[in-house]
């Protein structure tokens, strides 16, 4: 006999156990206990229940991640930099926060600067080891203020004539880069005058989402990332939609747009970094477009409904070119991507990586033309196709340039100070005046420039502990990139070819399927992988080639499938890696 009736469910969804209440026509159980003893074996086999409040009760592993569950499990948590930096997924723990990992600085730094309190994690580096309730959506303006509603104080080794001797900073730009300066700079001298000068119109923003905005329909505000009252809590002043036009370093003033001079004992360039074009005739006409801001993201999504857009060139298949062809595809808009490498990131994948790579995106319907270059992008009214260099051309109605970046460095050269192609600066991230500080994708470090995310954030730290006497210095170990095309889990760190001599490679790939794991060894230590499927190995492997873990002994283990050698010796030994061949 079957029955309307509503009950507590436990069912495969997604690829997980999903426990809720359903409404659905169901024969009536015969074992009432069926369900707890289900989940009873379910924790014994090293799952764990998490309760999202809103939303569903799910089994996940022990050591998954909030992010990764919530996504696997259909509940809405924006994401960005994956690393706890950026600010984008805060949930609220409700019950269980003992058994999630440890808080991290750079979580803890993130909470602060969102003003969340102590029941606050980032999704994205929480791992569960017991069961846990959450809030997924804890929204910002509701949160509670952490006590005095100002970050702690910076713990760095200071110098108090050089802390009393800066009355005022100002801070030019007002991204990743410069809002870090800001927040940093207050916790290392609470008492110093601050101003923040930003040319955007915008709040604070997740740059490294905006590509959803030109598919989705999410609103500019969903990408903002601090609360409304983050400076005025901060007693910074936060100037928006003003560009600073000079830097005065004989008079130690910057001039703003307005007309406005604002004196500073100690001025912060973090004035980021803008596309690179290549020189292609005809961009810039209607229909070419580049993508770096908000502003760029509408003019996409308006010139495609305005003009029913139904194909699309993308020139540069990297991260950004690739992200920016799936969220088009998403408009049913046909879209070829040229590079003129042989196959897509051929700079982050080997042969095998990239054709597997290429397979993939065919299918999310993506075409890529590899070794192709664009000679000119062809228009009358708008943009109507490009021009390759061997002769041929290829139809379009949108044209995206997504080639690279480069240094917003003018301010910087105008004012005399050393620019390479980016403003150059030392470890501590002080520029040729050691007055003036650079941080984020304007500078040059070592002869680098990083364009990315966390790199902004620790030269930010950097900055603001060395302007007030610390040793601090920028160190980062190999940054991992991440494709963000929902469906595709790709890792990519360090070296992804060996050079031959002492190295090695450890490769596995299973016939028939698009995973793929490589590892790259020079003397025994880790220096490189790539791993395509498995997002479970992904913080692993990267925490083991950022120490460049020595596996030595271990090289035939992990030769013959066996994983689990890679878990020794990153956090003691404590790697939730548990895996085997593919
Ligand atoms: C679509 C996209 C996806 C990305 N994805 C990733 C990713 O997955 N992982 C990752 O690590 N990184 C990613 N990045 C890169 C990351 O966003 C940058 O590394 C980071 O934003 C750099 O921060 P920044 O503050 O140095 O520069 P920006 O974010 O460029 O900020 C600089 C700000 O200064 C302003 N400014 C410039 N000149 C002046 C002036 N004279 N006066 C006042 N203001 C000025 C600019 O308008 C801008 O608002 C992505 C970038 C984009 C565009
Ligand atoms: S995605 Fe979690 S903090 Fe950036």
């Amino acid at each position: 006999m079957r029955r309307q009736e509503r009950r507590q469910h436990l069912s495969r969804s997604a690829g997980r156990f999903t426990l809720g209440t359903v409404s659905e026509q169901t024969p009536v159980t015969p074992h009432p206990g069926e369900e707890l003893l289900r989940v009873a074996e379910a924790v014994h086999a090293g799952e764990v229940t998490v309760a999202f409040t809103p939303g569903p009760t799910v089994l996940a592993k022990v050591g998954e991640k909030l992010l990764d569950i919530a996504e696997a499990s259909q509940v809405s948590i924006d994401s960005g930099c994956r690393m706890g930096m950026c600010g984008s997924d805060p949930v609220r723990i409700l019950e269980g926060d003992e058994n999630l990992s440890k808080m991290r600085s750079a979580e803890r730094r993130t909470l602060e600067r969102l003003g969340l309190g102590a029941d606050c994690r980032m999704a994205c580096v929480s791992r569960v080891q017991g069961p846990v309730v959450v809030d997924p959506q804890p929204g910002l303006e509701a949160s509670s203020e952490s006590k005095d509603g100002e970050p702690q104080r910076l713990a760095v080794t200071s110098d108090d004539a050089l802390r009393r001797a800066i009355r005022r900073v100002v801070v030019v730009g007002a991204g990743v880069a410069g809002v870090t300066a800001a927040e940093e700079v207050r916790r290392a001298l609470p008492d110093t005058e601050l101003t923040l000068i930003g040319d955007e119109p915008y709040a604070f923003y997740n740059r490294m989402a905006i590509t959803r905005l030109v598919s989705e329909s999410v609103s500019i505000e969903s990408l903002y990332l601090n609360r409304r009252d983050w400076a005025e809590s901060r007693r910074i002043d936060y100037r928006r939609g003003v560009p600073a036009t000079a830097i005065d370093r004989a008079n130690r003033e910057v001039h703003l747009a307005d007309g406005e001079r604002l004196p500073y004992d100690r001025a912060v360039i973090a004035t980021g970094a803008r596309p690179l074009v290549p020189p292609i005739e005809g961009v810039g006409t209607e229909g070419s477009f580049m993508l770096r801001t908000i502003d760029d993201a509408v003019q996409i999504q308006q010139h495609i409904r305005r003009r029913r857009c139904r194909t699309a060139v993308i020139v540069g298949a990297g991260l950004l070119g690739l992200e920016a062809a799936y969220y088009l595809t998403q408009l049913d808009v046909r879209v070829r991507v040229l590079d003129r490498g042989p196959w897509p990131l051929s700079r982050q994948l080997d042969e095998h990586a990239g054709a597997l790579l290429w397979e993939m995106l065919q299918d999310l319907g993506i075409e890529l033309l590899p070794k192709t270059e664009a000679q000119r992008v062809l228009s009358d009214d708008a943009v109507t196709g490009v021009e390759l260099i061997d002769g041929g051309s290829i139809e379009a109605e949108l044209c995206l340039i997504a080639t690279g970046i480069l240094p917003n460095s003018e301010l910087a050269e105008a004012a005399g100070l050393e620019v390479a192609v980016g403003v150059t600066v030392d470890d501590g991230m002080q520029t040729s005046d050691p007055h003036v500080f650079a941080v984020g994708d304007v500078v040059d470090h070592n002869g680098r420039r990083y364009g990315l995310w966390p790199a902004s954030v620790e030269q930010a730290q950097v900055a603001a502990a060395r302007m007030i006497g610390s040793e601090a210095a920028f160190q980062l170990p190999a940054q991992p990139a991440r494709l963000k095309v929902p469906g595709i889990d790709l890792l990519s760190i360090g070296v992804v070819d060996a050079a031959g001599g002492e190295s090695r490679t450890v490769a596995v790939s299973a016939y028939g399927t698009r995973r793929y794991r490589k590892l790259i060894l020079e003397q025994g230590r880790l220096t490189g992988a790539i791993i395509l499927g498995s997002p479970e190995l992904f913080d692993d492997v990267t925490k083991a080639v950022e120490i460049g873990l020595d596996l030595g002994s271990d090289l035939d283990a992990l030769e013959r499938g066996k994983w689990q050698a890679l878990s020794r010796g990153v956090e003691g030994g404590t790697l939730a890696l548990g895996v085997s061949a593919t």
